[in-house]
């Protein structure tokens, strides 16, 4: 990975994606969302009819997984094999799954290189790629590594704010099953050594953007 890279993780509602994007669009750099590359392996093994609680049947879908994600902040979308899932994976069918299959240390391993190959063909100055152990494990030499975190009651009232239709209790119950099951497997809430924390708790959406481009800034 010769251009620059910016590391961004964070737990669920941190304001990770949206912010990554935006600080993506405004740099001119490339964008990733490895959490969307999770999510669309969880639809395939669910479509796959694998037995979700037993790893090495998980990891036997990992053959048939042909996964393509778009880059340009702007036109962002996720494809396995022919068909668009930029939708379909960020419904709570899939929410709920998606740690099941994320724990499988295949998956993680099969995924972190189809990020690294994915950072290594963009042909912009450099990509922000974002997750829950892109400081650590995926991209561990970036030149930016950022830590985003929130207070708990800031994220639910973030992720309750962008499932309409889901009360504040379900979204919030959902919301901290899934740190969870996922902090089991990537410890996303300390910062590794060198990754900069960002708290956004009393920030504002620009003020968040703005936060990271200095540590960018900073760093590079
Ligand atoms: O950020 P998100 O909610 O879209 O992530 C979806 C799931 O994928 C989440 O349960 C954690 C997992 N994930 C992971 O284990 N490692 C990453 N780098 C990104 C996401």
């Amino acid at each position: 990975m010769s251009r620059i890279v910016v590391a961004v993780d964070g737990p669920a509602g941190s304001g990770k994606s949206s912010v990554s994007k935006a600080v993506a669009r405004k740099l001119g750099y490339a964008y990733l969302d490895t959490g969307a590359a999770y999510r669309a392996f969880a639809w395939h093994a669910q479509n796959a009819g694998v037995e979700l609680e037993d790893a090495a049947s998980v990891a036997s879908a990992l053959p048939s997984f042909e996964f393509s994600e778009a880059t340009d902040p702007d036109h962002f979308s996720v494809r396995v094999g022919e068909k668009d899932v930029t939708d379909a994976i960020r419904k709570p069918a899939v929410t709920g799954i998606v740690s099941l299959v994320a724990r499988v240390p295949e998956v993680r391993a099969a995924l972190t290189e189809v990020f690294r190959s994915i950072a290594a063909a963009t042909e912009r100055d450099g990509i922000v790629i974002e997750g829950r152990d892109i400081t650590t494990a995926v991209a561990p030499d970036a030149q930016v590594r950022v830590l985003l975190t929130a207070s708990e009651e800031a994220r639910m009232g973030r992720r309750s704010a962008e499932l309409t239709g889901y009360s504040a209790q379900v979204v919030g119950e959902q919301l901290k099953a899934r740190d969870r099951a996922d902090s089991r497997v990537v410890d996303f809430m300390t910062a590794a050594d060198g990754v900069t924390t960002v708290d956004s708790t009393e920030l504002d959406f620009d003020e968040t953007v703005d936060a990271v481009i200095a540590v960018i800034r900073t760093n590079l």
